[in-house]
Formats: C-alpha cells, sequence, structure tokens
C-alpha cells in the first residue's frame, strides 16, 4: 500500500474505527494466553485488524488510486517479489502450521492470510480482487463492506438470493432485467420450490407495495437495466424492504462503482458480471456479491456477516469459484475503470442524442437524455466521485420499421461486433429479442419493452465521431 499515514481520516469511519479498536481489545487479552488455540486467533485477529486498517484508508483516497492499487501495495510487491499482481494459480496456497491452525482456519474460527485452505474457497489473487471490489463499492459509506468473487455474474445471483430462500419462499423482482437473470428465476427457481413475482412498473413504489406477500425475502431489482436503462429508485425501494425486514439486492453490472454505489442509497447487497464493464478487455467471465455488514433481512443467520456466511457455507459446497488467472485479468481492468466509464459515457451520450434526433429511430433508452422517464432520478445516483453525472455505456433504441429494420441495421452497421456481449472495449451491438432476451416468452418480452425492432448498443471507446458517421450511414441504408 501507497504511504497514508500522513492522511487524517476524513470520512466518516466510526464503525470501522470501532471494530478495530474491539479487536486490539482482543489482540491484548489473546497475548496473555499461553494456549496454542489463542496463538492462531490472536494471528487472525493483526491479519483483520491489518485488512481494516487498508479498507480506512483506501476510504480516504480517491476512487481512481483505490482502483489502482487495491490493496497490493509496495508491501505486497516486495512480499510477492512482483510489481504486478501474481496469479495463484495452485489449488492450495502454504502449508499449515500445524493441525489445529488447519482445524481453525477450516472451521472458520480463524482468517486466512496468506491463503491456506483450498483455492475452491481463498486464493490470493481472488481475494485481492475481492478486496479491491469491496473497497471500490464501499468507497463512500461508513461501513465496512466485504466482497465474494464467483465464477460468473449468474452464480452471483444465484448465491445472492438463494441462502435466504426456503421452499415455498418468494422473490419479488424488477421485470427489467437481463433475459439470464428472468431464467434463473423463472425457470431454474420453482425447481427448488422457490417463486418469482415481476413488477412490471417498477417505478412505482405502489406496485411493489402490493405485491410483497408474508412468503416474500428479498427484492431484487438491476438498475441501470439491460437493455432499457430502467433506473431503479433505490432509496425508496430500500426504504420499502427494510420496512418489511428484507433486504434490497441490486444487479449493479452496467453502472460498476464507477458511477453508482447502491450500498451508499440504503441496499443491502449489491451484485455484478465483473465479465462486463468492470473487465471491459473482455479476458474473463466472472462476478461478484458485494454486501455490507448488518443487512437487513428476516433470516437472522444471514444478517450479521452475509458475505462471511455464504462464502463459508453455499459458495464453499457448491464450488463457483473464480479462476485465478480471470481474477487477475479483471484486477487489471479495474485499474482504469473511471477514465474508461466517463469516456464511455461522454461517447454515449452523443450518440444517444444524435439517434434521439434522427427520423428514422423511434425512440431511444437512455438515462441522460432528458426524454427518459427516470432522467432527474439518473442523475440524483448515478454520480462519479467529482460529483459530475454520467449514465453508462449502454443505450439501446427502437428503430421505425420492426423487426425487418431491426434486423437489417445489424446486417448493414460497419461499426463494432455484433455479438450477445456489453460492456467491452469496443462497441458491441445485439438484437435482445433474438439474442439475449429470445429465451423468455413474447409476453414477458412486450410487458419489459424488448420489441422486435430493440437494438441494443454497447458504447466502446472508439472515436465517437466515427460511431456516429457509422450509424448514420447504416441508417441511411435502410
Ligand atoms: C445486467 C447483467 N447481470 C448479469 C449478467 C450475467 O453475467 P455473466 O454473463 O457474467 O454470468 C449479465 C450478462 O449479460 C448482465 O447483463
Amino acid at each position: 500500500m501507497l504511504d497514508m499515514n500522513q492522511e487524517p481520516v476524513k470520512k466518516n469511519s466510526s464503525y470501522i474505527q470501532k471494530r478495530i479498536t474491539n479487536l486490539e481489545r482482543e489482540i491484548e487479552k489473546l497475548k496473555k494466553s499461553k494456549s496454542d488455540e489463542d496463538y492462531f486467533r490472536k494471528r487472525s485477529a493483526e491479519t483483520l485488524i491489518q485488512r481494516q486498517q487498508q479498507i480506512l484508508s483506501s476510504k480516504n483516497q480517491e476512487f481512481n488510486t483505490v482502483s489502482l492499487w487495491g490493496l497490493y501495495g509496495p508491501d505486497d510487491m516486495k512480499m510477492f517479489k512482483s510489481m504486478t499482481l501474481p496469479v495463484f494459480s495452485s489449488p492450495t496456497g502454504a502449508p499449515f502450521d500445524s493441525l489445529l491452525d488447519g482445524a481453525l482456519l477450516l472451521s472458520s474460527q480463524t482468517i486466512n492470510d496468506p491463503n491456506k485452505i483450498y483455492s475452491r474457497i481463498d486464493n490470493t489473487t481472488i481475494d485481492h480482487l475481492a478486496m479491491k471490489l469491496a473497497a471500490l463499492e464501499g468507497k463512500t459509506i461508513d461501513e465496512e463492506t466485504q466482497a465474494l468473487c464467483l465464477s460468473s455474474g449468474m452464480s452471483a445471483i444465484f448465491l445472492a438470493t438463494m441462502p435466504f430462500l426456503e421452499v415455498g419462499d418468494h422473490i419479488l423482482s424488477s421485470n427489467q432485467i437481463y433475459g439470464g437473470s428472468e431464467q434463473l428465476f423463472n425457470i431454474t427457481y420453482p425447481k427448488m420450490g422457490w417463486t418469482v413475482d415481476w413488477v412490471h412498473e417498477p417505478w412505482s413504489v405502489e406496485a411493489w407495495q402490493e405485491q410483497i406477500i408474508q412468503k416474500t425475502k428479498l427484492l431484487y431489482v438491476e438498475t441501470p437495466s439491460n437493455p432499457n436503462l430502467f433506473i431503479a429508485n433505490i432509496p425508496t425501494l430500500a426504504k420499502l424492504a427494510h420496512d418489511y425486514n428484507l433486504p434490497l439486492i441490486v444487479d449493479s453490472s452496467v453502472a460498476s462503482p464507477a458511477l453508482l454505489r447502491p450500498l451508499e442509497h440504503g441496499a443491502d447487497i449489491v451484485i455484478h458480471s465483473i465479465s462486463k464493464v468492470m473487465g471491459s478487455s473482455g479476458r474473463a467471465i466472472g462476478g461478484a456479491i458485494i454486501a455490507k455488514k448488518n443487512i437487513t433481512t428476516s433470516v437472522p443467520d444471514l444478517r450479521e456477516d452475509f458475505v462471511n456466511k455464504v462464502k463459508r457455507s453455499h459458495f464453499r459446497n457448491l464450488g463457483p469459484c473464480l479462476h485465478p488467472p480471470s481474477a487477475a485479468a479483471i484486477w487489471d481492468d479495474l485499474v482504469t475503470l473511471q477514465l474508461k466509464i466517463k469516456a464511455m459515457s461522454d461517447n454515449a451520450l452523443q450518440i444517444a442524442d444524435f439517434l434521439d434526433k434522427h427520423d428514422k429511430i423511434e425512440k431511444v433508452n437512455y438515462p441522460g437524455l432528458s426524454s427518459h422517464p427516470q432522467h432527474d432520478l439518473a442523475k440524483k445516483l448515478m454520480r462519479f466521485e467529482d460529483d459530475s453525472v454520467g449514465f453508462s455505456h449502454l443505450l439501446s433504441f427502437y428503430i421505425l420499421g420492426g423487426y425487418d429494420a431491426a434486423v437489417r441495421f445489424v446486417e448493414v452497421i460497419n461499426f463494432g461486433v455484433e455479438v450477445a456481449d456489453l460492456g467491452r472495449n469496443y462497441t458491441t451491438i445485439c438484437h435482445p429479442a433474438s439474442t439475449t432476451h429470445g429465451q423468455m416468452t413474447s409476453e414477458m418480452r412486450e410487458k419489459m419493452g424488448v420489441s422486435d425492432n430493440l437494438i441494443r448498443y454497447s458504447v466502446g471507446l472508439e472515436g465517437v465521431n466515427d460511431a456516429i458517421r457509422a450509424l448514420s450511414k447504416a441508417l441511411s441504408i435502410l
């Protein structure tokens, strides 16, 4: 870590400060003990203090500094003899110091530093990615945040929701979500005895409230949503959820913490597909769950320490671990996160504006346009650290001429790539009704506004004039 000692603590950090004080007290007590068990407990508490101090420092650094360094600083570089974050691909790290050391680690009574258990559970490279993500997502809040990295965004969605659910339980979800998430809730979850209801007017808090039932265990939103850029009112929904003792879970993959930090607005758990803009080079698939301590839930077991609880139980049992080289690739991609999101958002706004004025376009979905129904809300919630607004890299638009015109557009556009992907450094274009949202029923698609003439356009880092010229040319051919 860079030397941050000269920096006074300027953000609210009373929660973490208190935790450090408690850990220091615990260490003082443990020091007096002669038992082997207390020796390992003391070592674990010391590791925890060191992490807490690093988290505290990161709260006082600027976003770009945290996204660059994470918690991998000069001391780690010296220890690992590597300026870049090393890829630890071995299934296990250091051997246990003793049988007792192993027993305490495996029963989660002590924590792991460096990696000693097994890479499915803990891995030094992946831990560094998790710590960076937790620091970025929790930058603006008082509490400590923790992250769990997983093999994909889908496994993050599964493991962020499944721990709350028993047979017969119920999820209430915005209908404005990625097609894969819809399929998970609609096709896979009923097999476990879990049901989902869709809020078809997710902008209306009354619509949410009317659909909460006794068996509801969580509220679920995606914001901005893929592909229609619906913006959820996180503060209002968090309040509603908390009034019913429920957690609000937010898929924030499109915005990334550079633009939106749902925990700051009251959400309990954030999900990311880190395969997208957070891993914009497109070298890896991954997911993350980030939560603060003491979430709101009617499931007592999960309240205090959601991430660690899930990590030590269902995650460990199911095995959806991230591949260490993927973790390193995404860790590297995060280095320039805010710079990329700013450039992509600037480009996207200009492209949205161009399309909005074009006579072959019926409508553009982009929260940066004043015509977007949640434009004011987006301006309030989607802000870079310097308080400037940004609306993400993603937009979608309806082409006049229905399905045929949309398909023709995808065929003739001579810029970017046609793939079922988004958040890349380069522009990607897709026709959701036949790809990402193609497995839904047409009724569900219509209700969520994924019509046959909708095009999803993920803005890249190319020159914006090149992009606009290509769009203009393609539209002129239709
Ligand atoms: C908003 C959103 N959430 C989750 C996912 C799933 O992520 P992954 O592909 O990493 O499993 C996607 C994939 O496109 C997505 O767009």
